[in-house]
């Protein structure tokens, strides 16, 4: 076995790319195309795995589990948003019991940032934690869910109320996964790919703007760039910030990620989750960049550059559902508020973003008025 180039007892393929993470519990994030041969050896020392799967890629289950030649328990869950629940990590834990499984044995997650979530969260609490390894099946668990171990289910008291932090063992990016992906899904991932660029690499937005959107395909290498140098963002983020305690020198930290969401999270709330988390995130980010505008901080070229970006991948940059007063109403008990302050991260121009505590509603109001809000 060789050393590889980050340091880690894996012998990676050089047309692979490999993103160190580093930080008290360091791992890689592996991006490439035809990945699974790596599994095994990222599962190194165990004597068992377990593999979280949600139900619709159930028939996939039996190859992931053959790649093992160690004994596999195959927990098959529910899909999307209804396995974040305390009983769907409960019935984890109980077949980890059945399975003996030990210290040194490790979870797979394969599936989507839900399943990232869950699967996650059974690890950190299994015996106060053992290892995890995620393998997005989406672009959004790729850029967003899989990297930082963020990790939780949904309570009746809200979403991700409840979680822990636990830094995954390792990441495994598979392009080729996305091949199968819905186009809406895959753009509604470039929501916060895109979000990366506005809020730390504006070589991510050139790469939007020059690439005809039909070339954003998993086989494309722009599409591969875009996923590395967003995760890479990302990465960055967390080393500095894991717990989202913040940043240094007037940068909101791991807070930035959140660049968009406040007013995205209560578009979902408010539409039922009947809208795609990049797609609300596409909104979110245009109405922060009028409210910073209109704050003095964004200059009118780069608002502009904030509807251009995402409607050039697909995404959708006005919003006409739910009224001001009830986007106000959710956006105040939206947990990154503080106190009675709404917080927004905004920015005071591409790649410099920081927090804006307590707007005035009037700006408030006509941000969301210029996005086709209704007042
Ligand atoms: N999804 C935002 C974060 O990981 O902090």
């Amino acid at each position: 076995m060789s050393i590889g180039s980050t340091g880690s007892a894996i012998e990676w393929h050089p047309d692979d790319t490999v993103l160190h993470v580093g930080g008290a519990s360091p791992y890689d994030v592996v991006v490439g195309h035809d990945l699974a041969g790596y599994l095994p050896q990222l599962a190194g020392g165990a004597s068992q795995v377990a593999l979280v799967i949600p139900e619709a890629l159930e028939d996939t289950a039996d190859s992931v589990a053959e790649l093992f030649e160690c004994e596999v328990t195959v927990m098959v869950v529910p899909d999307g948003e209804e396995q974040k629940s305390v009983e769907v990590a409960e019935a984890c834990w109980e077949a980890l019991g059945e399975a003996g499984f030990t210290r040194n044995d490790v979870v797979i997650t394969l599936g989507g940032g839900a399943t990232t979530d869950l699967g996650g969260y059974v690890a950190a609490c299994w015996l106060r934690g053992v290892r995890v390894v995620h393998v997005p099946t989406t672009l959004l668990g790729m850029v967003d869910a899989a990297v930082g171990g963020k990790t939780g289910v949904n309570t009746g008291a809200g979403k991700n109320l409840v979680g822990a932090f636990h830094e995954p063992a390792g990441v495994v990016c598979d392009l080729s996964l996305l091949e199968t992906l819905p186009r809406a899904e895959l753009v509604a991932g470039l929501g916060e790919v895109v979000k990366c660029g506005f809020i730390a690499d504006p070589e991510i937005l050139r790469l939007v703007e020059e690439t005809h959107p039909e070339n954003l395909v998993p086989s494309s290498p722009v599409l591969r760039e875009l996923v590395e140098r967003a995760i890479r963002v990302k990465i960055d983020v967390v080393v500095d910030d894991l717990k989202e305690t913040g940043g240094r020198d007037g940068h909101p930290g791991r807070e930035a990620l959140n660049y968009g969401h406040t007013l995205a999270h209560a578009i979902e709330k408010a539409e039922e989750y009947g809208v795609r988390h990049g797609e609300a995130v596409a909104i979110g980010c245009v109405y922060v960049a009028e409210l910073a505008h209109r704050a003095g901080s964004l200059s009118a070229e780069d608002v502009e550059r904030h509807r251009a970006a995402f409607r050039r991948v697909g995404l959708p940059t006005t919003y006409a559902g739910a009224p001001f007063a009830d986007l106000l109403a959710t956006m105040r008990v939206d947990k990154k508020s503080r106190g009675n302050q709404l917080r927004f991260v905004v920015l005071d121009e591409v790649g410099r973003p920081r927090v804006l505590a307590g707007p005035s509603e009037e700006h408030l109001r006509e941000a969301f008025v210029a996005i086709g809000g209704r007042a």
